[in-house]
């Protein structure tokens, strides 16, 4: 396992470069699986865990299904000083008659001061922890206060219940002047975004703002110096949830296009060549970019998560990156997305 340092220019601590993500774990994935999975993870080296408030939720869950059954394994393991856990909130049910959508009406909670103080006090009890050492806003909320917002997550940075801030399925705009409003009211800021991102893109939309951008990507790079401080960025779905390997899986969410197959074409032809496997080379390719990116794993079981561990240490050779750098990643003119001439 390899490790880099993650903070908000106040607080920094390090990491492990995967992040095991926990999404189904006690719904889909059952107790035993799941404890079972978590184990590898942590005799692997694996210190970074990613939930959130609302896991889950959409698949006949309560909720906090993922919090209390990761709460009930740091207990019994006692390994709450070897690990990191990063949860989200503002992405719960507003009305708990409703459903949750992505598309709306979503009904989210969004990250009123009010939402952000009680559901993070809430995450800490459901995890059993006394310090949550990640906390992101699940995803943007346009209808309160940026300052208001900030504000809170500043607070929750001051009175040390929060170790690092970030904020997930975000616009890179919305990023930046949070963090600049952070010093304006001279509290941390967001140390860390989190977006979907895989090797394979879906179609620009418009409004459509939860994928890793080259223009994320490269504001990144530039903090961390010059009294900038630093953002690093944090990768969900890294798999495209299994459609790189499996056909049973679908490139969901715009990503079904002919040159999306050319890159998966592509990427098992290079796994071929070096001796891996298309998810390993996968998230090599996110490990080792110019800007590094960290990918958060899902796995239902320890052989999924013993393919994505193989990665770790994976190096991609210059050459080989190349190649998958130049692939096209956006529909070519005149492809599945062509539109008949007005
Ligand atoms: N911020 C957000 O809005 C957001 C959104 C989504 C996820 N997340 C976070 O990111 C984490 C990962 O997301 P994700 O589950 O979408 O990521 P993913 O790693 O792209 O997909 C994981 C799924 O891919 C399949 N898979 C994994 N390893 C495989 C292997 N070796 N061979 C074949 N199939 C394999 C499995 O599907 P099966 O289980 O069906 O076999 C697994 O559940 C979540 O757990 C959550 O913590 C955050």
């Amino acid at each position: 396992m390899r490790y880099r340092t993650i903070g908000n220019g106040r607080t920094s601590f390090d990491v492990s470069t995967i992040c095991l993500g926990t999404m189904f774990f006690g719904t889909r994935t059952d107790v035993d699986t799941s404890f079972a999975i978590l184990d590898r993870f942590v005799e692997a080296g694996g210190t970074f865990i990613d939930t959130a408030d609302n896991y889950n939720a959409w698949v006949g869950g309560h909720g906090r299904d993922s919090e209390d059954l990761i709460g009930r394994w740091l207990a019994d393991r006692g390994v709450r000083d070897r690990v990191r856990i990063a949860t989200k909130v503002g992405a719960a049910k507003k009305d708990p008659a409703l459903p949750l959508s992505n598309t709306p009406p979503t009904n989210f909670e969004g990250l009123s001061a009010e939402v952000v103080q009680r559901q993070a006090h809430e995450s800490a009890r459901h995890l059993g922890v006394d310090r949550l050492d990640v906390l992101y806003g699940h995803v943007d909320d346009r209808e309160t206060a940026l300052a208001e917002t900030v504000g809170a997550f500043g607070a929750l940075q001051d009175e040390g219940l929060v170790g690092i801030s970030g904020i997930s399925n975000v616009a890179l705009w919305r990023v930046v002047e949070a963090r600049e409003e952070a010093l304006r009211q001279g509290v941390a800021p967001y140390g860390l975004v989190q977006q979907q991102y895989s090797y394979v893109y879906p179609e620009p939309k418009l409004g459509r703002h939860n994928f890793v951008t080259p223009d994320l990507l490269d504001y990144a790079a530039s903090t961390g110096s010059d009294g900038r401080p630093p953002l690093a960025v944090t990768a969900y779905s890294p798999l495209y949830q299994g459609a790189l390997t499996r056909r049973d899986k679908p490139l969901w969410g715009g990503a079904e296009h002919p040159t999306s197959r050319a890159r998966i074409a592509t990427l098992h032809e290079v796994a071929r060549e070096i001796g891996a496997t298309p998810n390993q080379v996968a998230l090599a390719w996110l490990l080792g970019a110019d800007v590094p990116v960290i990918p958060i794993v899902g796995a239902s079981s320890v052989a999924q998560l013993e393919e994505a561990l193989g990665a770790a240490e994976l190096d991609l050779e210059a050459e080989v990156r190349a190649r998958l750098d130049a692939e096209p990643v956006l529909p070519r003119e005149g492809a599945a997305s062509a539109r008949p001439a007005a």
